[in-house]
């Protein structure tokens, strides 16, 4: 597929077949994520690709769980703002797979021989490593469209981080950064509303 009718045809997928995705098809996904644009080149990320069912059904519990946890009022628009934001944190358990991006801290150079922390290197330059994520992220869901499958960048799940951190048994020199829902789409998602150029763009010339 052209990557401009990728670009055009990708939307975010919630609803999928239950028709397995053949584990060629993530391996090629995660690796054009690898080949993504990273900060200094480190590549700080590694992919997890869950398909094991028990898996998913024992994440999105956990992040049920949380949501159910989060201090709030007691009246009806805060029970319903928390069960929206649940569908939206747990539908992947019904994804044939779901790809997560874990990632540790990328050295910055100035922070060895400078006055600056790793912190204030961080936010000066808007969080390079999240930046780096974004680009395999969107190089996922990309290759998704153009292999024929849906797919969702997910990242609400991570107000469990720490529960999921220790159900996927992490290495704790890494963090969880996102979650990509995959599979064949059982929905005709229509097109989101885009803001138009002219209201994205500034030149000069
Ligand atoms: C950083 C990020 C986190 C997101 N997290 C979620 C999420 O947790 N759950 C969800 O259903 N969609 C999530 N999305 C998808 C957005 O809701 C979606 O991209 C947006 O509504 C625009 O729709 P489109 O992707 O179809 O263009 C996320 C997107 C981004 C970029």
């Amino acid at each position: 597929m052209e990557l401009k009718d990728s670009i055009e045809q990708r939307r975010s997928i919630r609803k999928f077949t239950m028709e397995e995705i053949d584990l060629n098809d993530l391996k090629e996904m995660v690796r054009r994520a690898g080949l993504a644009p990273s900060i200094n080149n480190q590549q700080t990320w590694k992919f997890i690709v869950i398909k094991n069912r028990d898996l998913l059904n024992t994440m999105a519990k956990a992040v049920s769980k949380n949501i159910a946890e989060i201090p709030s009022h007691n009246s009806e628009i805060s029970k319903i703002i928390k069960s929206q934001v649940s569908f939206y944190a747990t539908f992947f358990k019904d994804a044939p797979a779901v790809i997560a991006l874990i990632m540790h801290p990328y050295e910055s150079y100035l922070e060895k021989g400078t006055k600056y922390s790793h912190e204030e290197i961080n936010r000066l330059r808007s969080y390079p490593d999240m930046q780096s994520a974004g680009a395999a992220i969107q190089n996922i869901l990309l290759s998704a469209v153009d292999l024929g499958y849906g797919a969702c960048w997910i990242n609400s799940p991570l107000t469990a981080r720490e529960e999921l951190e220790k159900i996927l048994n992490i290495d704790p020199a890494y963090h969880l950064v996102s979650f990509v829902a995959v599979g064949k789409a059982a929905e005709n998602a229509s097109p989101s509303n885009k803001r138009p150029l002219e209201d994205i763009i500034e030149i000069f010339e």
